[in-house]
């Protein structure tokens, strides 16, 4: 609990917003305060369109009294009057002591608060096919969900990460007629979901032949419904093999999960979901399918049980979050999937609000775009799909190309070239809003100049790398106590960092709590990912145009004040967005 109870102490908005609050007699609620688009408007601004009808005055005239009468406190320079807009000019040593203050001591804590504390969310992500590869369409679902698994642990919520494996469906009938008439234990052994593919791919094509294959799939679905062993047993077995590949690639991404359960577990509760649904009075009879009528709400009729028994995916995941909310009575349960899915999610969304369960405004479905391909295409010339494991092998093997071209002598080159080249991928993924289509562009995204992971852990790497140069050699502080140290050390004098590039830089530090906030909020990593673009190029500025080991000690003191703080906060929203920081590149 204590952790959290250090929010930031100079809150520059929060506080002129209760001296706005003060002079105007307006609640704080009321007072929203702006960031103009430069900086010689002033640091903050208060718009003063909105008091003009309970005042009867003109914009202008309220800007102009309001600036005579406010109350200064010390950290305020200046305040002006600039048309409908009141001006505040910040002082600058003071916002750099307080801002830099706050970075160094909260640390890795610096941009949290309480807002989650007591608050539970469930977050569904990645939620890959068994017996499939793990393919780009799930490459989406993986990254903004994990990034959005931290950034809620960080605000302090309670989360549970789950990871809905689709291991149910008709394609597992036909996986198991296949292996029994065709299929080798060696060769599924050795080949894992390469083999399974291949004996689906080998389904379809005999089954063309002989439709009555697909008779003798369904017999399978049925069978393994109602507990047949031998089935179960093979579809256990083909679930394992998949989950090999899974979980190598969520090591190689940083991934593990609260709770891994398939849509099998759901699939058992159908029954029990359609009576529920059938004691509200909403289930009806269609075609011999039983449905829940949507038509008064515009959408087709969600299908609930099928005629021939087999379950059906709307129903699994109503089991599935009527479960989930007796498992963690949630205040926010979101699922991250494509857009593709719209559809799918606001009908059985609808059909828990229809059943009448108030927790259905909790839910949320999280959707993104599609990743495309620069031939626009999300599979290889050949029609396979291309597979996640394929991408991470060639990120990180281009990376390491470049490494070697530019640091040769780099140690530990291939961890390093692992991690910033998996950084690039998942930067260019959430470095856009969700919605929109990516396109994976390889040059764009290796780019270290560009606004690229790469470029960002290079800032990270250049700030250590400052900060280890200045450090003496016995000394074994880490990053973080070097920050601290120095900025409790008699000589810091932040009056010396005052110039346009390290206020800027300031800036930034100091927004960057309100936008994990914000990216909370809205959902959306991109909010971070592009903030620290933000600071990292404001920070460049400031290196490319100031010395920082210089020999007037205070002055060093104060750019190395500086570093640390930027280094603390690249570092954090890197981890945030699920992005590893190395100290050296
Ligand atoms: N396994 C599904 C797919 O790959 C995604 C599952 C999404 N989550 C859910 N609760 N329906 O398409």
């Amino acid at each position: 609990m204590e952790k959290y109870e250090t929010l930031t102490r100079v809150d520059f908005v929060q506080s002129l917003a209760e001296i706005l609050a003060e002079a105007t007699d307006l609640p704080m609620t009321e007072i929203t305060i702006a960031t103009p688009p430069e900086s010689d408007m002033g640091h903050f601004a208060f718009p003063c369109f909105s008091l003009a009808n309970s005042l009867k005055k003109a914009p202008p005239a309220i800007a102009r009294e309001l600036a005579e009468k406010i109350k200064r406190p010390s950290w305020l320079e200046r305040v002006a009057a600039n048309g409908p807009y009141l001006n505040f000019f910040l002082d600058r040593t003071a916002f750099a002591n307080a801002v830099l203050m706050d970075v160094l001591e909260l640390g890795t804590e610096y941009g949290n608060n309480s807002q989650g504390l007591g608050k539970h969310v469930v977050v569904e992500y990645s939620s890959p096919n068994i017996a499939k590869h793990f393919h780009v369409g799930h490459f989406g679902t993986t990254i903004i969900g994990k990034c959005l698994d931290n950034v809620y642990r960080f605000l302090g919520y309670d989360v549970t990460s789950i990871n809905h494996l689709g291991d149910w469906g008709t394609q597992f009938g036909k996986l198991i007629t296949a292996y029994l008439k065709w299929g080798s234990k060696e060769e599924i052994t050795k080949t894992e979901i390469e083999g399974l593919v291949k004996l689906y791919v080998k389904f379809h094509e005999e089954a063309d032949k002989d439709p009555s294959l697909n008779e003798e799939a369904r017999s399978w679905v049925v069978k393994m419904q109602d507990g047949d062993k031998q089935g179960l047993e093979i579809w256990e077995w083909f679930v394992e093999l998949s989950m090999n590949e899974f979980e190598r690639l969520y090591e190689r991404l940083g991934i593990s999960f609260d709770l891994v359960r398939g849509e099998s577990y759901y699939a058992k509760k159908q029954r029990e979901v359609a009576d529920m649904i059938a004691e509200k009075g909403l289930l009806t009879e269609s075609e011999g399918a039983q449905i829940v009528d949507l038509e008064p709400h515009g959408m087709p009729p969600c299908l609930i049980l099928r005629s021939d028994g087999g379950t059906l995916y709307p129903t699994r995941d109503i089991a599935a979050a009527i479960d989930r909310y007796n498992m963690f009575n949630f205040d926010k349960c979101l699922y991250v999937t494509g857009n593709e899915q719209a559809l799918h999610f606001s009908q059985w969304i609808k059909v828990i609000e229809l059943m009448g369960y108030p927790w259905a405004t909790n839910i949320e479905h999280v959707t993104y775009g599609m990743l495309l391909f620069e031939n626009g295409k999300l599979s290889t010339r050949r029609g396979e799909v291309i597979k996640v494991e394929d991408l991470l092998n060639e990120a990180t093997s281009k990376t390491l190309a470049i490494i070697n071209e530019k640091n040769p002598e780099l140690r530990n080159k291939e961890h390093v070239a692992e991690q910033v080249g998996i950084g690039a991928l998942k930067f260019s993924r959430l470095y856009n809003g969700r919605i929109k289509d990516t396109t994976f562009d390889w040059d764009r995204m290796l780019n270290f100049e560009g606004e690229t992971g790469p470029y960002v852990q290079y800032t990270h790497a250049r700030a250590c790398s400052v900060l280890r140069k200045a450090l003496s050699d016995e000394s074994r502080m880490d990053f973080g106590q070097m920050g601290l140290a120095l900025i409790s050390g008699p000589t810091f004098d932040a009056s010396l960092l005052t110039e346009d590039e390290p206020f800027e830089v300031m800036r930034i530090l100091h927004d960057f709590p309100a936008k994990v906030q914000d990216a909370a909020e809205k959902n959306e990593p991109y909010i971070i990912a592009r903030h620290i673009i933000a600071l990292a190029q404001a920070y460049n500025s400031f290196y490319t145009k100031h010395v920082i080991l210089v020999d007037d000690e205070p002055l060093r003191r104060a750019r190395l004040v500086l570093t640390a703080s930027v280094r603390q906060v690249i570092k954090t929203g890197l981890e945030l967005l699920g992005i590893s920081a190395p100290v050296v590149m």
